[in-house]
């Protein structure tokens, strides 16, 4: 499974990628907002980073201002992967994007159907958000079994990229069910890093260490 950084955080992508794990990076209209940076500035300062896709995207609601919005993003870096929303002008744009080689990622995925579109739409990765469908009372990772379950049915190239994710647990489920990426803010990544066990194997090791007296350096 790829795994993919949910942030517009440059100090984090700079430190995560040192450690070989990102395979690409996701940002959103609120991310920027956050990182309080210039939204091209900071995409183009990501695509310099890592060299997988980096998920960009349009703000527009219509087919024609989201073309134009992402003929400028695309022109930024080549692994600029442009996000446009699950409706129908968004699946247009979707569309249109990926005929040209573009790649694109449909975003705000609620349900399977709104998956199928995106596939017939030639996307390259649907984004369903886990979190947020858990936070309304819905079972987030069935949806991803559901949409693993349908593209397979399918034979669909295109990729589930489990999106909203929350805790390791989301990161756990997406692996066994199959989900092809899963993208997740700096913090859930390096969580999955940890255990009680290894923490408590360190502290063992270097109190036994010390008694040796001795120095590797
Ligand atoms: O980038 C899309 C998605 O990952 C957002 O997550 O935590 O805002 O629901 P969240």
């Amino acid at each position: 499974m790829k795994f993919f950084v949910d942030t517009a955080d440059t100090a984090d992508i700079r430190d995560l990628a040192a450690t070989g794990l990102l395979d690409g990076v996701t940002t959103n209209p609120s991310l920027i907002a956050k990182s309080g940076r210039k939204f091209l500035e900071v995409v183009e300062e990501i695509c310099g980073i890592v060299d997988g896709p980096v998920s960009a995207e349009v703000v527009a609601l219509d087919h024609e201002t989201m073309m134009k919005e992402a003929e400028i993003l695309r022109k930024i870096a080549d692994n600029v992967c442009i996000k446009v929303p699950l409706t129908i002008d968004g699946l247009k744009t979707c569309k249109a994007l990926t005929d040209e080689g573009t790649l694109v990622n449909v975003t705000l995925c609620f349900s399977a159907n709104q998956a199928l579109l995106a596939a017939k739409a030639g996307a390259s990765f649907i984004s369903p958000f886990v979190g947020r469908h858990d936070d309304n009372g819905f079972d987030g990772m069935a949806l991803i079994g559901d949409i693993r379950l349908i593209y397979d049915n399918y034979g669909f190239d295109t990729e589930i990229l489990v999106a909203s994710v929350r805790h390791p647990i989301h990161v756990l489920e997406s692996a066994r069910i199959g989900a092809d990426v899963m993208t997740a803010p700096p913090a859930v990544i390096r969580m999955l890093s940890k255990h009680v066990l290894t923490d408590k194997g360190l502290e063992g090791f270097a109190a036994d260490w010390a008694k040796t007296g001795q120095t590797i350096l």
